[in-house]
């Protein structure tokens, strides 16, 4: 006898607080706040997308100087730029959360832009989902409250991300605009997003430091070959 509801295809107890959390901790990613020291990264990560992901994230193809001036441009103090590392410290994906300057229009609810980009090598993986769900908290606890999505009607991916967060999607011809209401901040909204903060924060410290441990143990071996060719050149 089943002691709790299972979803459809699979004997995995459905939306039971448990299982909500263990699939949260399954999937939890490490998202960094980015700052103005990372721009150089922010610029190299979308420097390295093909014409047609440039197109897809910019809504034009992105030249290398106008992508350049864009990372150059971005205001820290007001927005906020989150992105995924891997082990060798590549910034992988990233997000960009726009807030409109303040004032904001009148009787126009606050509002944030939301854009991303992933590695083709790392798609698929839910990181843009999850930068969407952070972008969602971040904007939430600022109280903003409608966070905003410009994508082409054929990002298809992009669009499955804001629809299945729960946004309303219209399409215009090519292009799509996606809305999602966001709930007030709570007490426990901003408590999760300092969590995430720190958690963050520890796994990058910890990929820097498992970075530096592989970048000494390959210099160990280099100079250990080097050792043993002058041994056997002296030897011969
Ligand atoms: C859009 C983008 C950020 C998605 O990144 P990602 O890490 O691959 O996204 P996720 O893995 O979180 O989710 C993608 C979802 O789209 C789905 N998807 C992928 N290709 C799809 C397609 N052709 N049709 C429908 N759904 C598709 C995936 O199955 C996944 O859904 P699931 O989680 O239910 O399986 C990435 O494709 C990208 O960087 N594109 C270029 C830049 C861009 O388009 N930016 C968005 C404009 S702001």
């Amino acid at each position: 006898m089943n002691a709790s509801p299972t979803d459809k295809n699979d004997n995995i107890p459905a939306a039971t607080p448990i299982a909500t959390a263990l699939r949260r901790i399954s999937s939890w990613v490490a998202i960094r706040s980015l700052a103005k020291r990372h721009r150089h990264r922010i610029a190299q990560h979308l420097l390295s997308l093909d014409e047609h992901d440039r197109y897809l994230r910019f809504g034009y193809p992105a030249a290398d100087e106008q992508i350049k001036r864009y990372a150059m441009s971005i205001d820290f103090d007001r927005d906020e730029v989150l992105g995924i590392f891997n082990r060798k410290l590549e910034l992988i994906a990233m997000a960009h959360l726009a807030y409109a300057p303040e004032p904001q229009r009148d009787g126009h609810p606050a509002m944030a832009e939301f854009g991303v980009s992933v590695l083709k090598h790392a798609r698929a993986r839910g990181f843009g989902a999850r930068l969407f769900e952070r972008a969602a908290l971040h904007a939430r606890n600022r109280g903003i409250d409608t966070l905003f999505i410009h994508a082409l009607s054929e990002n298809l991916p992009m669009l499955k991300i804001a629809r299945d967060a729960g946004a309303k999607l219209e399409r215009n011809g090519s292009e799509a605009d996606a809305w999602l209401r966001l709930p007030p901040d709570t007490m426990t909204s901003h408590v999760g997003e300092a969590l995430e903060r720190h958690m963050a924060e520890l796994d990058f410290q910890f990929k820097r430091h498992a970075h530096a441990l592989d970048e000494l143990i390959e210099g160990v071996g280099e100079l250990k070959g080097q050792l043993e060719d002058s041994h056997n050149a002296a030897n011969q």
